[in-house]
């Protein structure tokens, strides 16, 4: 029998959330999905760590075996020729970079981002027929179109995309499964009054022949306001199937607080009730509810279904379990300290580049405490697009080199205690990048505040699964 239309499929009653990068990899989103719930590959930067995992030797040959079967000719063996190294690399050698994104992309670079997303979700959906999701983040937008392609080509179930406000999106996905050229306005700062920018994507630029039928995947929107839940329902540019409520517990960015920023004694943002989400006005809104943020206990879970949503998105559970993409040592680490109430999680609103509240986790033995990390921008997803004088795009970042910054324009209070988040989460899972002299990116550790209370959970335990967290929930 063929898979079934997404359009027929039940609901997911627990969300895995996606976590970037590479924290809810294949094996965490395949290892969810398989148990009858929601797994949910981090599609941001996922063309980066399947060139850095071709150079570390792909050993179990996992990769290269997913590649092969991507659709459109020729795609994979670039990829291998160009990054593939049999023997990995040398102890004291760097990853090969990249070429850092433009708004207007070559179609190699663009099948990289495809094969990317395409080798995620298609390792997620195998040996099971569960749903599969991918998560993007707005804010992030130049690679988005080709990613969604190319997670479309492996049979994506749910696209799901907050940082941001998504209300392209939905009409997007439409193009994409009817392989149409789609276009996504650009966020261009000091854009001269009435010029639009827009990044374009066309299937038929990749196909030498008839490409193959493509489901739309369903489209859950993340968001922090019920005002946007509603302006999305009514004025997406195409159907929206559903919302994530997240709370600003909940790990990675946050949505800043409503009006002007207030920070706390410890520089943490205040929040207040005029954060809270509205449920009733959601409800009105007849379409189906995740809540996040704290979420993953048993009885948040009933608590939410009482409050009509269908469940629960949840994601610090998820990342320190076995199958999540946190390097190994690092995660031992840092349950045992969260086993022993040993971690410090901090809202911090200026780490981010982005300048959305960022939660970041530090411990006794946090391998990024103290060190100075020196400023290189190399990977690049978080710059943002700005109209030079002449009009053309440029891009920058406030956690890239502070000259380079002052040089396009930027502020420099704009690059106080900045960090680069694209490197140092990175490394997080393994992947970081080697420096001149020697030395490697540090890891950055992001999780809920749930981390915090997280000895109830393990019990004692060091280590867990998947597999217990969805048992724990009741899922
Ligand atoms: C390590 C980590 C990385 C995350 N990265 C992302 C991300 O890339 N995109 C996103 O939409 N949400 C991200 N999140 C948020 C989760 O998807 C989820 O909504 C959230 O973790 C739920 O709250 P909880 O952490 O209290 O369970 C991340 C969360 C964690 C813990």
């Amino acid at each position: 029998m063929d898979q079934p239309s997404v359009d027929a499929a039940p609901w997911p009653v627990i969300i895995q959330g996606g976590m970037g990068v590479g924290v809810s990899g294949w094996r965490l989103a395949r290892a969810v999905a398989e148990r009858g719930h929601l797994g949910v590959v981090s599609g941001v930067g996922c063309e980066t760590l399947l060139a850095r995992r071709l150079q570390d030797g792909d050993p179990d040959g996992v990769l290269r075996d997913a590649m092969a079967a991507f659709p459109i000719p020729g795609v994979a063996d670039a990829m291998v020729r160009r990054y593939f190294r049999p023997e990995g690399r040398a102890a004291d050698e760097p990853y090969r970079p990249m070429p850092l994104y433009h708004h207007a992309m070559s179609i190699a670079r663009q099948q990289q981002l495809m094969l990317g997303a395409f080798v995620e979700v298609s390792l997620a959906k195998r040996g099971h027929r569960g749903a599969v999701g991918i998560n993007l983040l707005t804010k992030i937008q130049l690679p988005t179109l080709p990613t969604l392609y190319g997670a479309m080509l492996a049979g994506v179930d749910y696209v799901l995309m907050g940082a941001g406000i998504p209300r392209e999106i939905p009409g997007v996905l439409d193009a994409l499964a009817a392989h149409r050229p789609c276009t996504l306005r650009l966020d261009v700062e000091h854009a001269p009054e009435g010029r639009i920018y827009e990044l374009a994507f066309d299937p038929a630029a990749h196909w030498p022949g008839e490409p193959p039928p493509l489901v739309r995947p369903r489209f859950l929107a993340i968001i922090a306001s019920h005002a946007l839940a509603t302006m999305l329902a009514r004025k997406a540019t195409g159907r929206v199937d559903g919302f994530v409520v997240e709370g600003p517990t909940a790990g990675g960015h946050n949505a800043p607080p409503r009006g002007e920023l207030r920070v706390d004694e410890r520089g943490e943002p205040v929040y207040g009730p005029r954060d809270a989400v509205d449920l009733g006005a959601l409800r009105q809104l007849g379409l189906p509810f995740w809540l996040a943020g704290g979420a993953g206990h048993p009885e948040r879970l009933r608590a939410a279904q009482a409050a009509g949503a269908v469940g629960v998105q949840v994601g610090t559970l998820f990342a320190l379990c076995e199958e999540s993409g946190i390097a190994p040592a690092l995660k031992r680490s840092l349950v045992a300290h969260a086993g022993r109430g040993e971690v410090a999680i901090r809202t911090d609103p200026r780490v981010s580049p982005t300048g959305y509240p960022f939660k970041i986790v530090t411990w006794p033995e946090d391998p990024s405490r103290g060190g100075a990390r020196e400023r290189i921008c190399d990977l690049g997803y978080l710059r943002t697009a700005y109209a030079r004088a002449d009009g053309s795009v440029g891009y920058r970042c406030p956690g890239e080199p502070v000259d380079a910054y002052l040089d396009k324009g930027g502020r420099r209070e704009d690059t106080d205690g900045r960090r680069c988040l694209c490197n140092e989460l990175t490394a997080t899972i393994g992947l970081g990048q080697r420096r001149a002299g020697g030395s490697v990116e540090p890891p950055l550790v992001t999780s809920g505040d749930e981390l915090g209370a997280l000895a109830g959970f393990l019990a004692g335990r060091t280590q867990f699964g998947a597999g217990d967290v969805i048992a724990y929930l009741g899922g």
